[in-house]
């Protein structure tokens, strides 16, 4: 499986050129890719400039000498390359199993080419098995909590060493045991318009190419214009 991860991040390197804004993604995947730019700048001169989604890829570019800029000193990122959790045959996605999802949405908007690195086992006909994170303001968390309970989404508080988890952003994240999410573009709206929600991980057709790892080798999807 490392080695599926890996053959994905370096691959989504041949997009980033001199020059270039390049968005750092956060997770296991996206790490490879992360130590790829890394030896690049090293080994072979590239010129690049970086935005980062979450403090752990910060800590690790910086690591790698990469130079970065913060979001808000850049008009546009000219590729991204990010992990995701789920994607469906309609560049649907899950993210945020790494609690990035709000920095990596900040970072996926400005993105003129957005691409991510799975393997095989991220492609799923429908969204939902895995749970759907959404970051939510510490500020009446628990109504958000029970409100998400009555609507039937068996809810449950992200929990590290035994404590609700914080974000790099300061929020609580709060997983939705979905199962299967029939309409991801119903539920974003739904999510988008309450009260206390900050952001959530249905990321739907953003994503323009999605690099496969899998035991036959790489699969390049490309989104289809229109689609
Ligand atoms: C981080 O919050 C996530 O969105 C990750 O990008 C996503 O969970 C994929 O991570 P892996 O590549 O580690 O599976």
């Amino acid at each position: 499986m490392e080695n599926l991860k890996q053959m994905a991040g370096v691959k989504a390197a041949e997009y980033v050129t001199d020059g270039m804004v390049v968005g750092l993604g956060t997770g296991s995947t996206a790490y490879y890719f992360v130590e790829e730019i890394g030896r690049r700048i090293r080994e072979e001169g590239l010129s690049i400039t970086a935005v980062t989604t979450s403090s752990v890829t910060t800590q690790q570019a910086q690591g790698l000498g990469i130079p970065l800029k913060s979001i808000d000193q850049v008009e546009n990122v000219d590729v991204t390359v990010d992990g995701a959790d789920e994607v469906d045959p309609h560049f649907n996605g899950i993210k945020g199993g790494g609690g990035a999802l709000l920095m990596e949405k900040v970072v996926a908007i400005p993105t003129k080419h957005y691409i991510w690195v799975v393997d095989e086992s991220k492609l799923v006909e429908h969204l939902g098995a895995f749970k759907l994170p959404v970051e939510v303001v510490q500020y009446g968390a628990e109504q958000v909590f029970r409100r998400f309970e009555r609507a039937g989404y068996r809810p449950s508080f992200r929990k590290k060493e035994g404590q609700r988890l914080v974000t790099d952003m300061q929020n609580f994240i709060i997983d939705l045991d979905l199962k299967k999410i029939d309409d991801p573009l119903a539920l974003a709206e739904e999510l988008d318009s309450m009260v206390g929600v900050v952001e959530h991980g249905l990321f739907n057709g953003l994503v323009q190419t999605v690099i496969v790892a899998g035991q036959k080798g790489l699969e390049i999807l490309e989104k289809k214009i229109g689609e």
